[in-house]
């Protein structure tokens, strides 16, 4: 099997550009979809993640073409299938954002319901629920949702129990096209959505609020096609701050998208951390000789992302004093614990909170990554631990991460991949 092998405590200087962004990337490809015109997304990230829906969307009848790195043009012209198969949606759990799209342009849509994954059982019912209010018929058989609304969506008043990202996106891409007015009360605000809104405005959609807690679409006849370039990834970005924190700090990271992570920046000034902007997009991270442990607790954007909360455990296991993180969006998203804890740090468990008490240093093992975020943390574990650390099961880093081991090693990381016999 594939491990990434780290040698640690390498002094790490130079510039690392940050990717677009996945969890914007996703949702954009699903609304080529929404049109019969000619779509371009330019700053597509080369992730796992990306071919799947690539193959997803090419398996519905999407033409897509590479024009030049990270630039593809879509044409969906002809539909082939409407049904997004077991074998693709059991990948990626984001394949469930084609299902709104399908829908309001196309008026059934049958897809694989999406499978927990390590960090949750994940299930979908808000998104179903608000296709029902539209108007959809929805059955789940045989582990496929399979949706009718023979008399196309209709604008519906919605209004969220609980946050949902891919859920307001999948509403937002059905509530285009369906008939009349959708409001959607509590949406999220992440400004991944507020990208996929901008796509789709460009193409002609009447949508309003997106970025705040309320959110009017009046539904249009047609779409048509556009160009849009991905937003840069801010979970990339906090994850190369801390990486950079922790690393001596002389990093240059470009592409930096510094709007997206004020909350981000709050709380690493609190533990020692500060990111000093050189230029529009360019930051550089400083830390002060000994850093503070703190509080933190995940929440919906624009608060503490639950992405960054095992890269910033695997940073505050190695600060002394009692840390103590509360993470509110997945009920099991701790899955990153044992495996620090194999590298020495001292973290219990109780519940939603992590209590983390720092140790001097941690010293390199072989352990595994269990879900992308925490694959990350495994990364940052290695980096600065003492002596060598064996990544296992970094299918999921590859899932969320642009060639990082490349990244890494153009900063002077010790950092290969091997492959190992079963
Ligand atoms: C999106 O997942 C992201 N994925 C996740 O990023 C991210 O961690 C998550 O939002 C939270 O920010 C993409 O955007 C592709 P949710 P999503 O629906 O939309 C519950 C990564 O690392 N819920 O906002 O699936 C759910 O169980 C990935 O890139 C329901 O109960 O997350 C969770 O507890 C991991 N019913 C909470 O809401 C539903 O119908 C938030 O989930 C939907 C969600």
């Amino acid at each position: 099997m594939e491990y990434l092998e780290i040698k640690g405590q390498k002094p790490l200087e130079g510039t690392v550009k940050i990717s677009g962004a996945k969890n914007s990337a996703l949702p954009n490809m699903a609304a080529v979809i929404l049109t019969d015109e000619p779509v371009v997304l330019e700053n597509v990230p080369y992730l796992l993640d990306m071919f799947t829906m690539k193959h997803l969307l090419e398996h519905i009848g999407v033409e897509i073409n590479e024009e030049s790195e990270g630039k593809f043009s879509f044409m969906f012209r002809e539909v082939n299938s409407l049904e997004a198969p077991y074998e693709l949606v059991s990948k990626m759990r984001a394949s469930i954002l084609v299902l709104g799209a399908m829908l309001t342009r196309f008026r059934y849509a049958k897809v694989a319901l999406p499978g927990g994954c390590s960090i949750g059982t994940r299930p979908v019912d808000l998104h179903l629920s608000a296709l029902e209010k539209m108007g959809a018929r929805i059955t789940v058989e045989h582990g496929y949702i399979i949706a009718h609304a023979p008399n196309g969506l209709k604008g519906a008043y919605i209004k969220f129990p609980k946050i949902t990202v891919t859920g307001t996106e999948n509403i937002i891409m059905a509530a285009v096209l369906a008939e009349g007015e959708t409001v959607i009360e509590n949406p999220a605000k992440e400004p991944e959505v507020v990208d996929l809104v901008h796509m789709l405005k460009k193409m002609g959609a009447d949508i309003k609020g997106e970025g705040t807690e309320k959110i009017v679409i009046k539904g249009v006849k047609k779409l048509s096609g556009t160009s849009h370039s991905i937003i840069p990834d801010r979970i990339e970005a906090g994850t190369f701050a801390v990486i950079s924190a922790l690393s001596g700090g002389r990093i240059v990271i470009d592409n930096y998208p510094f709007e997206y992570l004020e909350f981000v920046h709050r709380t690493l000034e609190k533990i020692g951390v500060s990111v000093i902007p050189l230029g529009k997009r360019q930051a550089l991270i400083k830390k002060e000789e000994k850093l503070k442990p703190i509080s933190i607790e995940t929440k919906e954007y624009p608060y503490f992302p639950t992405d960054l909360q095992a890269q910033f455990m695997t940073m505050l296991s190695t600060v002394e004093g009692l840390s103590v993180i509360t993470e509110n969006i997945f009920e099991n998203r701790f899955m990153h614990v044992p495996e620090l804890k194999r590298l020495g740090a001292d973290i219990k468990i109780d519940g939603k909170k992590a209590y983390i008490r720092g140790v001097k240093k941690l010293s390199g093992a072989q352990v595994k990554a269990t879900d992308l975020r925490a694959s990350a943390a495994m990364v940052i574990a290695g980096l600065t631990a003492e002596g060598t650390t064996r990544i296992y099961d970094i299918y999921h880093l590859d899932r969320g991460y642009e060639n990082i081991d490349i990244k890494l090693k153009s900063l002077g990381a010790e950092v290969h991949r091997g492959f190992e016999e079963q």
